[in-house]
């Protein structure tokens, strides 16, 4: 079973380079999300985090705040029912205190909604920031007297809302050409496997996602010890 973390990005720079607004390959980034979670089980992808938006996506002007912010409720919204059918369960990790009553409202429908799905766990990284998280999950530990490496990532799922532990990330994907983590699942990447493509997230699709993972399963996991064979 396959933990796949996806940044999903280069909206902007795909829109403005067909003279669009940003708000465009925003739009259009939205289908990607659809194509990868309908081709993620045929891959044996059994959990699927996608992050859509940063905290310090914060920053940003706020139009282009508030239509990510549209988008994602529109997207709650209109493929609850279907992720459900797809026995696909949904959660959104990240800080919820920001977001706006309405938003919240549909993310925990969309959950309850999607809760008895078992073939692919598809979390939504929304106001997330992996160092915030780890802050959160040590004062617990600290609290707790709880610091073993255990703790921390039972604590980290906590503290994102993640209704687990944190699960170690086996693939991360980058799209749109740039090479960086931008404050995502620092701790759970410690032995994953990193991938970066220039597609941008707007033109990423099955075959893409099938590219990444071909070359994933050719790769020689060997987690600080020595290859099988030698
Ligand atoms: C990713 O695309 C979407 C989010 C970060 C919300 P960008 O909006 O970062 O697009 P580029 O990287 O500026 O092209
Ligand atoms: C990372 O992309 C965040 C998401 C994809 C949601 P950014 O476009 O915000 O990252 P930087 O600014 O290039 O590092
Ligand atoms: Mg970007």
């Amino acid at each position: 079973m396959t933990h796949v973390a996806i940044i999903m990005d280069g909206n902007g720079r795909w829109a403005n380079a067909l003279g669009q607004p940003r708000e465009f390959g925003h739009r259009h980034g939205a289908e990607s999300v659809r194509r990868v979670v309908e081709a993620a089980p045929d891959h044996r992808i059994d959990t699927l985090t996608l992050y859509a938006f940063s905290s310090d996506n914060w920053g940003r002007p706020a139009p282009e705040v508030s239509v990510l912010m549209r988008l994602l409720r529109r997207y709650l919204r209109s493929e609850s029912a279907e992720l459900r059918e797809k026995g696909v369960r949904l959660r959104v990790v990240g800080r919820r205190d920001r977001l706006t009553p309405a938003l919240v409202r549909a993310i925990e429908r969309a959950e309850a909604q999607t809760e008895g799905g078992r073939r692919l766990l598809l979390r939504l990284a929304v106001d997330y920031s992996s160092r915030d998280l780890l802050v959160e999950a040590v004062r617990r530990a600290a609290e707790s007297n709880r610091l073993e490496r255990h703790d921390i990532a039972n604590l980290l799922g906590q503290a994102m809302n993640g209704g687990g532990p944190a699960p170690d990330v086996d693939l991360l994907i980058r799209t749109g050409g740039e090479q960086r983590l931008s404050d995502f699942l620092l701790w759970e990447c410690a032995y994953a496997e990193l991938y970066f493509t220039d597609v941008m997230w707007p033109d990423f699709g099955g075959e893409h996602l099938a590219e990444a993972l071909a070359e994933y399963r050719a790769r020689d996991r060997r987690f600080g010890k020595v290859a099988a064979a030698s």
